[in-house]
């Protein structure tokens, strides 16, 4: 079998679910990747910023909104010491404001994915993959990006079938 890694970047704290703010204790992008891990058996790696957005809701909106405007790169904590023996990669992320959070921008550029195929997962509260799948492809013109798979955040732990099947389709 291929050897696969799933990179996510998750926020637990509070968060918008199904219309209420909740104190999450695992974000929902979180516990997506651990049913790929689980349904494939590969390598997980947590997408941190040195600097975490707040654990307040309209706190962090508000900062991600500023990072998505000014097209930062926020820095990471720290990476995989490398890709190359991976053939599948799994990208996993929030919807931030219509695409990925600006860190998986910074990981993305990080890496040479030539040959590689990319996965992407991506939980949301309504707006589905956004641009993410583009924005990808743009910043990894070499790899192979397939069809990404869009859950609903508070529904993730439901969806586990499909997301199986994904995962292993
Ligand atoms: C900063 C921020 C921006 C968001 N922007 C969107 C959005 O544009 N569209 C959407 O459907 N959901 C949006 N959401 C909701 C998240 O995508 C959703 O709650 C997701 O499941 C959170 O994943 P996590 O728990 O793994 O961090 C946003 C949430 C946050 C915190």
């Amino acid at each position: 079998m291929a050897d696969s890694l799933i990179a996510f970047y998750s926020r637990a704290d509070e968060n918008y679910v199904n219309g209420e703010l909740k104190t999450l204790t695992t974000g929902n992008t979180e516990i997506a990747a651990n049913i790929i891990k689980g349904a494939i058996g590969a390598d997980l790696f947590k997408i941190s910023q040195a600097r975490p957005y707040s654990k307040i809701y309209n706190e962090c909106i508000a900062e991600a909104q500023s990072d998505q405007r000014r097209d930062a790169r926020p820095e990471i904590e720290d990476y995989p010491d490398d890709i190359d023996r991976y053939d599948i990669i799994y990208i996993g992320y929030p919807n931030y404001w219509g695409t990925m959070p600006m860190a998986v921008f910074t990981f993305l550029e990080r890496f040479n994915f030539s040959g590689k195929i990319i996965k992407p997962f991506c939980t949301h509260e309504g707006s589905g993959m956004g641009s993410s799948e583009k924005d990808i492809k743009r910043l990894c013109p070499l790899a192979k990006v397939e069809k990404g798979l869009a859950i609903r955040g508070g529904s993730v732990s439901k969806s586990k079938n499909d997301i199986e099947r994904w995962a292993t389709e």
